[in-house]
């Protein structure tokens, strides 16, 4: 007989959450495929590199492993924050955009997801702002702290841009800008971050700015929050080399909080350190080591040739859908496309009708927020060959 009285006390969140988005996504196609083993599914879901990774980074990734073997060069715990080499390399791609950055103010991790979810353990009482459609793990995990949130719709109104003009100056806030935005791909420009940059530092709000996609980037918007006046009193960033590098499963990100940022007279950095110390262990030299490589030369070639791969497959996927009359958003400088739902049918709807007709899996864009019922996103991260195939099925009705 169990005495209820005296259960452990559970985080209601996160019964009465729904499944995280991508994990539904997974299911369903689980459940696809053991209905129909033999029929292909063209994965333009989630937004996951395919292409397979050099040799040349390999080689790089493999030699740094082998130094494990001798006691001369052999290593136990990373420190918590990351190795110095991978620091300094990550300095030196600022400095080239003229932000100057110390190495303590950088904080390698094992995923920006993790470090855009778990710097709310840093906030009390927090007010998210999360523009609604996002990336779906802001509100996620503001939704399982149960915190407040103020969801601010993207429309065509406001041309897809999340601009702080509709906010009250009576609070502060932890503002999440995701630039260019997954899923649309709209991009705030130099004056737009500036409005949100001024926005924060007086009503000392701080910004997560979650720069992802910033190697997709081919106008002049800026790539990073601190190519931006007065960014270094208000701002946290968190980039990855997921999409930038294809180490969705090497696993391999950094977070930059500057010094300067300060609330309640405590530097940020710091709390974050100790946060890092407690509960992290650090990234693998050896994965650490890879990073490094693709910030040298020899390796942003690499990076780029793959990246083009992409955005050609981006260019085949508009274009077919442009010849084939449908609604969408997309810009240069992001890999998604955001499609309107071209017939009578709800964003999930859709979505299984894509799957179980044509074995296409998108996202639906419900998933992204409410303002996303309507809508589905595309990934340009997929295989060409399954770009082709999916393309070659259209009209999709
Ligand atoms: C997406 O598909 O939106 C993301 O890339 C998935 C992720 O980064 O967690």
């Amino acid at each position: 007989m169990f005495l209820t009285e005296f259960t452990m006390k559970i985080n209601e969140n996160y019964v009465l959450q729904k499944n995280y988005i991508f994990t539904e996504i997974s299911k369903k196609m689980l459940d696809f495929k053991a209905k129909y083993p033999t029929r292909k599914i063209y994965n333009l879901g989630i937004g996951d590199v395919t292409r397979p990774m050099d040799k040349r980074l390999v080689d790089k990734i493999k030699k740094a492993l082998d130094e494990q073997i001798h006691s001369r060069t052999f290593k136990g715990y990373p420190p918590e924050t990351g190795y110095d080499f991978l620091k300094t390399a990550i300095a030196k791609k600022y400095a080239l955009r003229g932000i100057k950055l110390d190495l303590d103010e950088i904080f390698i991790s094992n995923g920006a997801g993790c470090d855009v979810t778990n710097i709310l353990n840093l906030f009390s009482d927090v007010t998210a702002v999360i523009a609604n459609p996002t990336y779906p793990a802001y509100l996620d995990s503001n939704n399982l702290r149960g915190n407040n949130c103020i969801l601010l719709p993207l429309t065509k109104k406001n041309q897809y841009k999340m601009l702080p003009n509709t906010l009250s100056e009576n609070q502060n806030y932890l503002i999440y800008i995701c630039s260019p935005n997954n899923p649309t791909g709209a991009t705030l420009n130099y004056d737009d971050l500036l409005s949100w940059v001024n926005f924060a530092n007086r009503t000392k709000s701080i910004i997560l700015f979650d720069n992802a996609y910033e190697s997709f980037i081919e106008d002049k918007s800026p790539k990073s929050i601190f190519e931006v006046k007065n960014a270094k009193y208000c701002a946290i960033e968190i980039s990855s080399f997921s999409k930038s590098a294809g180490f969705t499963n090497l696993r391999c990100s950094y977070t930059i909080i500057p010094k300067t940022l300060t609330r309640q007279n405590i530097k940020i950095n710091k709390m974050w350190l100790r946060h890092q110390c407690t509960f992290f262990n650090g990234v693998p030299y050896h994965i650490q080591k890879g990073a490094f490589f693709t910030l040298t030369d020899e390796g942003q070639r690499i990076c780029q040739k793959n990246i083009n791969y992409y955005k050609k497959n981006l260019k085949i996927l508009k274009n077919c859908l442009k010849k084939n009359n449908f609604e969408f958003l997309s810009s240069n400088n992001s890999p998604y496309v955001w499609v309107k739902i071209p017939i009578s049918k709800s964003s999930w709807e859709y979505f299984d009708f894509l799957l179980y007709t044509y074995g296409i899996v998108c996202v639906p864009g419900s998933g992204f927020g409410e303002s996303g019922e309507g809508y589905i996103r595309l990934s340009a991260f997929a295989k060409r060959c399954d770009i082709i195939s999916a393309t070659k099925l259209l009209p999709w009705v």
